[in-house]
């Protein structure tokens, strides 16, 4: 079994990702409680497609966090660097334009999406801002960002009990429901590694996004940031 360290190698969180494919969207349902559902349905209002309009969906997986979007009437690009993740998206939704391709250096050109979201993809990318870059590169000028990632829980007693549960919790349970239980410790650690929700906003105002703001799922488990574009980027 493959598991990634937090140093993020992008081929071991590639052949990490390879290796969980097979079941990763079962054993999301189960470890986020059936939460996972309710955060897809937020992505989906937060990023309000339009028919006609170009989604790029990052670090797409299997494509399941793409699937809101076709149903509302846009292209949706699902694109991801596991080969696994994809073959395992392709067997699901034949129908999906499942691309290979690296966040850090897309295989788009300049201004084509009217959003580019990513959905429990930017944590595990080793150059987080050189990712938000990109998605600013390939975005429309005025076009937004909408991420959804795991973040800290706001009120401060739910947070301790989220973290034991995080920590302590999820490895048994993973060893349990998933063929691959280390990929979850990798989970844990990598959700308390990463930054807090004022953390993310400034990385994205740092890479250039404008009108940065965030709102909390489930507390704060998840968060979800959005920004957009500013019209005049040269
Ligand atoms: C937890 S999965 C999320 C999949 C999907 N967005 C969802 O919500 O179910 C994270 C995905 O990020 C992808 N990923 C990580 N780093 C990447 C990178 N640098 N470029 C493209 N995809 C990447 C992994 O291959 C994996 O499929």
């Amino acid at each position: 079994m493959t598991r990634a360290s937090l140093d993020k190698q992008p081929h071991e969180v590639a052949a990490m990702f390879d290796d969980v494919a097979a079941n990763y969207d079962l054993t999301n349902d189960v470890l986020s409680l059936g939460q996972s559902r309710l955060w897809r349905r937020a992505v989906a209002r937060a990023v309000d497609a339009r028919p006609g309009e170009r989604v790029l969906d990052l670090a797409a997986g299997t494509g399941t966090s793409s699937l809101p979007f076709t149903a509302a009437g846009a292209y949706v690009v699902p694109c991801d660097f596991s080969l696994g993740m994809l073959r395992a998206g392709k067997k699901r939704n034949p129908f999906l334009p499942l691309t290979a391709g690296d966040a850090t250096r897309l295989p788009f050109a300049d201004d084509v999406f009217d959003t580019v979201t990513i959905s429990f993809g930017l944590r595990n990318i080793q150059d987080t801002e050189g990712a938000l870059r990109e998605m600013l590169r390939v975005t429309k000028p005025g076009g937004k960002v909408v991420i959804c990632e795991f973040s800290q829980p706001t009120w401060a007693p739910f947070r301790t009990v989220y973290t034991e549960y995080l920590m302590r919790a999820l490895p048994p349970v993973a060893t349990a429901v998933s063929s691959s239980p280390d990929a979850y410790v990798y989970l844990a650690e990598s959700i308390r590694a990463w930054p807090d929700q004022p953390g993310l906003a400034a990385a994205l105002q740092r890479a250039g996004w404008t009108r940065v703001a965030w709102r909390n799922l489930t507390g704060g488990v998840v968060a979800l940031h959005r920004g957009t574009k500013p019209r005049n980027v040269e």
